[in-house]
């Protein structure tokens, strides 16, 4: 049997895929990290993969097995995962932020565990902000380069999502509201609304995530017949 996907508009693409929660270190043996499993990003890039497209799965520590086919690169911190994404984006053509990324990180990270002292009941940690990836990677996007991104939002979804969209120059930015029961974070549901520059908003039902990759995933299939 041939199992070579048919030629499809993402066939031979070359796709970064981010997935998971990064990790901050406070001390050996406890970081700061969010609810993402990872799900998401991995239904998106196994859908990619279905389609022909050569992936990259940049991943935070998960609990999941990576789709066969796609190569894998485990990150940790927000600053591994910029490295990595920043390297792979020069030789791809598509990248698709999924991970739920850490906005701050602790300013001092320190290599004894962090002991409760006798005399003091209170213990301030100092965070301090982290790069935001994809509005850096934008400054790096030559002709023909898309970058897609995730939007979680608690209020305001279609608003703040559209902020997202142009402050970090994005092709396409895929928002959930993650105060909705079934939607976003850790669960094996979601329901999305796909916002593009040029384009009226697309709001999928609740469904399971492979589902969702594969609506978004069409959607940027789309993109690149488009303009390819
Ligand atoms: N993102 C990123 N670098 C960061 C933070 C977020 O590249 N330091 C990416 C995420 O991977 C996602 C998109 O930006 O694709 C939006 O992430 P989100 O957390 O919704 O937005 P923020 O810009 O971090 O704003 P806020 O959390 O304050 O809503
Ligand atoms: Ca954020």
């Amino acid at each position: 049997t041939d199992l070579t996907p048919h030629n499809t508009p993402l066939t031979g693409k070359r796709v970064i895929v981010t997935a998971g929660g990064t990790r901050e270190r406070i001390d050996p043996v406890r970081f700061i990290t969010n609810d993402s499993s990872g799900k998401m990003g991995y239904a998106i890039a196994r859908e990619m993969q279905s389609r022909g497209a050569v992936v990259t799965l940049i991943s935070a520590p998960t609990k999941l097995t990576p789709p066969t086919g796609v190569k894998l690169v485990s990150v940790r911190s927000t600053e591994d995962l910029a490295k990595a994404v920043t390297t792979a984006f020069k030789t791809s053509d598509i990248l698709v932020m999924a991970a739920a990324v850490a906005d701050f990180k602790p300013v001092n990270s320190v290599d004894q565990k962090i002991k409760k002292s006798a005399d003091n009941d209170h213990l301030t940690l100092e965070l301090t902000k982290t790069p935001d990836i994809l509005k850096d990677v934008a400054k790096l996007k030559r002709p023909g380069q898309m970058t897609i991104g995730f939007a979680a939002e608690t209020q305001n979804l279609l608003d703040n999502a559209n902020q997202k969209l142009t402050s970090k120059q994005l092709d396409l930015l895929v928002a959930n509201d993650v105060s909705k029961p079934g939607v976003g974070f850790n669960g094996d549901t979601n329901q999305v609304t796909i916002l593009q520059p040029d384009h009226a908003p697309i709001k999928t039902a609740l469904a399971d995530k492979q589902t969702i990759a594969q609506q978004v995933v069409d959607q940027i299939s789309q993109r690149v017949q488009r303009e390819g």
